[in-house]
């Protein structure tokens, strides 16, 4: 046995953050979704960027259609479904297809009909212009490689008027600071209204 290494709880557990460490940098630094076989991270409860900030930030009337983009599993999905009501809609669209699954799934089980889910990749969105009242995209940006293409594209699919909702919480590995979102936003034409909740978990709204 090697004396000189003695593997103490304290040396254990700082071997185990720097560990932890390293994987988050190195996913920052290679966005990609985060998989579903991960998908605890997204059913844990979301501190800062809570259902009812979301809600009041979006501001929602009966009716109106709204594209989720990165629904995960849905968290706040039947919440957006229950104020649209039943003339309203609710588009989710992801990367992966369990995550859609999953969200519909949970949908449903709450007797909601007015969910309907697309595959895709959000740098490339498969609708007409103007097409929405509202988009929201919690915890996706960072993930995606190209995150001004993907603004660019939710700008084209928004009515003019319509507005985006952006949340990002710290501790996240793929967390936007609001001045990067806010500049990267700009850049696709679209115009910051207001923020909610501190920085490190913010919602942030834009006006397409
Ligand atoms: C961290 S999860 C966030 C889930 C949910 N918004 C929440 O806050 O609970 C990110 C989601 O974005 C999706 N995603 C990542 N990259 C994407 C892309 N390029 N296009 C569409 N969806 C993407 C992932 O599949 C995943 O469902």
């Amino acid at each position: 046995m090697n004396r000189d290494f003695v593997a103490s709880p304290g040396r254990l557990f700082l071997m185990a953050a720097g560990v932890v460490g390293a994987v988050a940098l190195w996913w920052r630094r290679n966005p990609s979704a985060c998989p579903y076989s991960q998908r605890f991270w997204v059913e844990a409860p979301h501190p800062l960027i809570t259902r009812a900030r979301l809600a009041e930030i979006l501001d929602l009337d009966p009716g109106e259609r709204v594209l989720e983009v990165g629904p995960g599993t849905g968290y706040y999905t039947p919440g957006l479904a229950e104020r649209l009501g039943a003339d309203g809609t609710v588009e989710v669209f992801d990367i992966q297809q369990e995550m859609l699954d999953h969200t519909i799934r949970r949908a449903r089980e709450r007797g909601l009909w007015n969910v309907s889910a697309t595959r895709g990749d959000a740098r490339q969105l498969p609708y007409d212009d103007d097409t929405f009242d509202a988009a929201v995209l919690i915890t996706v940006l960072g993930e995606i490689p190209d995150p001004g293409a993907a603004l660019l594209e939710l700008a084209r699919v928004l009515r003019p008027g319509g507005r985006l909702v952006v949340g990002e919480l710290l501790g996240d590995p793929h967390y936007v600071t609001l001045r990067s979102l806010q500049r990267r936003a700009e850049a696709a034409g679209l115009a910051f209204e207001q923020r909610t909740g501190p920085k490190v978990g913010y919602f942030a709204r834009f006006r397409a």
